[in-house]
């Protein structure tokens, strides 16, 4: 069995789906791998250091060849063109977003497996690429919000005044959430954090964060880790905590997410207007919409005073720590997806009917149907 990696085409991209490192494991279980020449440039990694792990390096046409494709980002029609008929093929894919890639893999009998999909049940977090890139990204968002204030963040008493800690304010303690808490507390901010799930209160005060409690948590539903639907009484409740609470902030981060749906507004543009001049905002959910109301997709703006990050792909901004990541969770997903020969696939099983989208032909996976049939 071969195995293909190609150089990633989307813009801002700078990952790659194996690291050398997990090439030499997955010449160790005895198969190919083909990586396109210069695939792991963006993340530091030569050409000689993927033959040195035991891959060919080759053209994208031959990485694209492979009975089975990694990558990153969704495959592009051109890529799709180029793949074998009833191959297998791995990626963020977002298969309800994109009905005609779906289309264009049935057309070809590829069995489709969307790293987004993976479970989260511990079993799984090993392939889980969400978490460990949005890790990852928490991290960085903290570091560009730093960057781009006017103040430091700790408390700092020196013979010319006390300099009092920057306050931060993060929506959401997801993965990335925890993690953007953690590093903000670690650079000596003020952190205070509200998340839907009521749950989350003793995970945010556990990393040194003030937990801010919206009343009304009954309306809200969840399941498997993630919220799923918050209603509208909730958020009115919701906006009166913000609306008083972001006056003071010196940092907002905001990744509030709820499956499967836009990002809901959390910060409108008359609150960005009540806030302090030169303070910011790293709106991480800008992908799928956004929670600020006014922050732009890849792009800083200023706008009445504050900055607004809308970085999109910052696991990007680390390849290597991402890529590395990434390779893990993807090829220990290729490996339960594999037998002896070749792809072999238990339905029944969890994991993969979690992150199965297309297979022999046809639409499979449930939630995406569900998506795509509304
Ligand atoms: P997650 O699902 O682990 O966390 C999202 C959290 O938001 C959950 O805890 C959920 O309960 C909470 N939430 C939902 N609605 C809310 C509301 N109205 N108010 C407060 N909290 C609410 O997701 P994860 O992995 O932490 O990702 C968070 C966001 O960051 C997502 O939008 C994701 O797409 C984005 N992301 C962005 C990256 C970037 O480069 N900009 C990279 C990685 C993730």
């Amino acid at each position: 069995m071969i195995i293909g990696i190609v150089k990633e085409t989307k813009e801002y991209e700078n990952r790659v789906a194996l690291s050398p490192e997990v090439v030499k494991l997955i010449r160790k279980k005895g198969f190919d791998v083909v990586v396109e020449s210069g695939a792991g440039e963006k993340s530091y990694f030569s050409n000689q250091d993927y033959e040195a792990a035991g891959a060919t390096i080759g053209t994208s046409k031959e990485a694209l060849g492979a009975d089975l494709v990694l990558k990153v980002n969704l495959a592009t029609p051109q890529e799709i063109a180029l793949m074998k008929e009833g191959a297998a093929y791995i990626s963020y894919m977002y298969a309800y977003q994109h009905p005609e890639v779906v289309a264009a893999f049935n057309a070809k009998r590829i069995s489709s497996f969307s790293m987004d999909a993976v479970p989260r049940i511990s079993r799984a977090q090993k392939m889980d690429a969400l978490s460990s890139q949005a890790n990852l990204a928490g991290y960085k968002a903290v570091l560009l919000g730093a960057n781009y204030l006017g103040k430091i963040f700790p408390l700092l008493m020196t013979a010319s005044g006390t300099i009092t800690p920057a306050r931060v304010l993060i929506f959401g303690a997801g993965v990335a959430g925890l993690q953007a808490i953690a590093t903000a507390k670690r650079l000596g901010a003020v952190v205070e954090c509200t998340d839907v799930r009521p749950e989350t209160k003793e995970q945010v005060e556990s990393l040194g964060g003030r937990y801010l409690s919206v009343e009304g948590a009954e309306g809200v539903k969840t399941e498997g880790g993630y919220a799923r639907e918050v209603s509208a009484e909730y958020l009115e409740k919701q906006q009166q905590l913000i609306r008083e609470k972001i006056k003071d902030a010196d940092l907002v981060i905001t990744t509030a997410l709820v499956m499967g749906k836009k990002s809901p507004i959390l910060v409108t543009e008359d609150m960005v207007k009540s806030m302090k001049a030169g303070s910011v905002i790293v709106d991480m959910a800008v992908e799928s919409g956004g929670n600020c109301a006014i922050s732009e997709k890849n792009a800083t703006v200023v706008k009445h005073g504050v900055t607004l990050v809308g970085e999109s792909n910052l696991p990007s901004l680390l390849p290597v720590n991402a890529s590395q990541l990434y390779a893990t969770n993807i090829s220990t997903l290729a490996f339960h997806l594999i037998g002896e020969t070749g792809i072999s696939l238990d339905l029944e099983d969890e994991i993969t009917k979690g992150v199965l989208i297309t297979h022999q032909g046809e639409l499979v996976h449930a939630f995406t149907k569900q998506i795509l049939s509304q």
